[in-house]
């Protein structure tokens, strides 16, 4: 499987923060934004990784992750010209998905919690067409919405309504087949021009190849759309790490844990940041006890 970070889009949202930085690059407490989606995918143990991203901000991620073997990944670049929506993602990523399947995560999407590495697994295993997720959230109108029947079953999603007909909200991470790259294609911008997740989303539902995983109490899907829910993200990041003394999204953890890279190349990596805590964690893996 294929894994695409999307980073792009024009950040306006959160102006005067993002005027001439990209949004992903701003920091969750101690790790850029874009960390975090990317662990996402490396706990899912994919290595192949597209990162999209604008003009001025591709070369920047270039020079942030390079090819991505410090980490044991292949990660490569493409630039998407203007914000036409999330389904260009699989437009621009045609050659790079070639015949795989494929997983996008938004760029600005923070998830955690002790299931996540199962439910990963799960899906990556299963022979699902498609497979998204639905998250309760208090006010799900500024996301795509599930809307389910009285049986539970899903009747529809549909792209913020002003009126959600649940509280399940479809957070940033999707898993398709190989005929995403064709449906893409066919989709129609929507009013506000854009091509739309949630028209790719709706057509595997027509064609009853969707499937959506509800996620439960036990997992944090944290938004960052906001400078307050940036804030909030932070002191959540902070809180776990002070207190259970583990680090989310230490992306040199995972790449270890799951054997993408060795104890060797671990301790390279730990010994250029040992002035920070960040390194000192990283180097602190190495001890016996850890392993
Ligand atoms: O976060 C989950 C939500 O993401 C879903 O519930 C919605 O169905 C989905 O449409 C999307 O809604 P947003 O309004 O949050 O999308 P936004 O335009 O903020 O873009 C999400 C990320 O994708 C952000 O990191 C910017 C990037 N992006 C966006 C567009 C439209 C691109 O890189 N290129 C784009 O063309």
């Amino acid at each position: 499987m294929k894994g695409i970070i999307l980073a792009g889009g024009s950040g306006t949202r959160l102006y005067p923060m993002t005027q001439v930085v990209s949004k992903h690059l701003l920091p969750i407490y101690d790790k850029p934004l874009i960390y975090y989606p990317l662990s996402v995918l490396m706990l899912a143990g994919i290595q192949d990784i597209l990162i999209i991203s604008t003009p001025e901000d591709t070369p920047i991620y270039e020079k942030l992750f390079k090819n991505g073997c410090e980490l044991g990944l292949h990660i490569s670049y493409k630039v998407q010209e203007k914000p036409r929506g999330l389904a260009e993602a699989f437009i621009l990523g045609e050659d790079f998905i070639g015949d795989d399947r494929v997983c996008l995560i938004l760029g600005d999407n923070v998830f955690y919690g002790q299931d996540l590495t199962k439910i990963l697994r799960k899906v990556i295993s299963s022979d699902s067409s498609s497979v998204i997720f639905g998250y309760p959230v208090k006010d799900a109108s500024a996301f795509g919405v599930v809307e389910f029947d009285k049986n539970r079953n899903v009747i529809s999603i549909e792209e913020k309504p002003k009126e959600p007909k649940s509280n399940y909200a479809v957070p940033g991470l999707y898993f398709y087949d190989n005929s995403v790259v064709d449906i893409a294609k066919r989709i129609l911008p929507s009013e506000r021009g854009e091509i739309e997740i949630t028209s790719i989303n709706n057509y595997y539902l027509e064609h009853e190849q969707l499937k959506v995983e509800l996620l439960g109490r036990g997992m944090a899907w944290l938004d960052t759309g906001t400078p307050q829910g940036m804030l909030k993200a932070s002191e959540y990041v902070e809180a776990v790490q002070s207190r259970q003394g583990f680090y989310i999204a230490c992306l040199e953890e995972i790449a270890w844990r799951r054997g993408f890279i060795d104890d060797a190349q671990l301790r390279l990596i730990g010994d250029k940041l040992k002035m920070t805590d960040y390194g000192k964690y990283i180097l602190s893996l190495l001890d016996e006890e850890h392993k």
